[in-house]
């Protein structure tokens, strides 16, 4: 199996971009022994603190985004980070060439349970004309992502990640303490039998959702040519990962549960990166009104409606909303 650095390099990434996907590589390597080690470090549990997102944190959550934080703003490659557990943007070194985005640990209410957890990062080019402690340095479309990715925290820990030259997987080999190449350029199935929404939201979603899941439930006694199967992992990193690896369609609706959020999840450290992966690999990442990574964004904490995977499959979701 092919190390990470040869397919880097075969993908003719840049030298000081590499230096970067090391450090933040180097941080998941901790994350994931940290993860393993939580019970015996009395790291399980929540904090009594709420982030800017108005989630009780958990104390992973925390040590997770400290660890990225710090192994990043130190390694002088960085201009300024901007993380889910972070009210701003944080500044690093004023010349560094790059801005990074994360959620340092996606999927934090399967922490207590041992579950599949992940971190998400998204790197783009840092703006030369403004100051490191400038947050609308992130206010940049997802089509100008650099190199983006995950790691999740499962039986294997593995490295999804593209610089625009495919989604490839790799997985941490304990033994050399380095990730491993084990499939290049994944393509998702334009066609699924397989769907992933909170069906729990069910009377919170607008009609032509409504109608579309309908559908789908339905199956071959409805309007389809065949059945539904559903999977909810309640972790945006192990649903996306199923996606990438035999095709479905994952969903985060507008819904008006709470009038004030019609939308759960991130654009900067959720939608955009997991988008790239998916279209890397042949998948369509959308909104009802368009491409995510099209979004400009307006702010950097900014939430975004989700419907993402198998080409056909999305189509077919989006025509109910024509
Ligand atoms: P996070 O743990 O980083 O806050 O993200 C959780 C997100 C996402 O990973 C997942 O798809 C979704 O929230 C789960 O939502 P429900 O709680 O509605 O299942
Ligand atoms: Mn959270
Ligand atoms: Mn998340
Ligand atoms: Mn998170």
């Amino acid at each position: 199996m092919q190390r990470l650095s040869l397919t880097l390099r075969q993908d003719n990434v840049p030298l000081d971009l590499i230096s970067l996907i090391k450090t933040i590589l180097a941080a998941t390597k901790e994350i994931s022994f940290r993860v393993s080690q939580a019970h015996m470090s009395g790291l399980m549990g929540s904090t009594l603190d709420e982030n800017i997102q108005g989630e009780i944190q958990k104390k992973l959550d925390v040590v997770a985004n400290e660890l990225f934080k710090d192994i990043l703003l130190e390694s002088g490659f960085v201009k300024a980070i901007s993380s889910e557990e972070e009210d701003t943007s944080v500044a690093g070194n004023a010349v560094g060439k790059y801005i990074v985005s994360f959620d340092p640990l996606d999927g934090s209410s399967n922490i207590d349970i041992n579950s599949l957890i992940g971190t998400i990062f998204s790197i783009h080019e840092a703006p030369e004309h403004m100051d490191a402690n400038n947050p609308d340095m992130f206010k940049q479309s997802g089509d100008k992502q650099v190199c983006l990715g995950y790691v999740l925290y499962g039986p294997a820990t593995m490295l999804v990640m593209t610089t625009g030259s495919g989604t490839h997987f790799y997985v941490l080999d304990r033994t050399h303490g380095g990730y491993l190449l084990v499939h290049r350029n994944v393509k998702i199935p334009e066609d699924t039998q397989e769907f992933a929404i909170n069906m729990s939201n069910q009377r919170f979603w607008q009609e032509p959702m409504q109608n579309y899941i309908g559908d789908l439930i339905a199956g071959e006694a409805g309007v389809r040519d065949k059945n539904f199967n559903m999977r909810w992992i309640a972790a945006m990193v192990g649903d996306i990962h199923r996606v990438l690896s035999r095709g479905g369609i994952f969903t985060y609706p507008t819904d008006s549960k709470n009038p004030n959020q019609p939308h759960k999840l991130r654009l900067m450290y959720e939608a955009n990166p997991m988008s790239f992966l998916i279209e890397q690999a042949g998948g369509l990442a959308m909104t009802t009104t368009g491409r995510i990574m099209d979004i400009e964004p307006t702010s950097i904490h900014q939430r975004v409606e989700v419907i993402m995977g198998s080409k056909n499959e999305v189509e077919t979701c989006l025509s109910y909303f024509k």
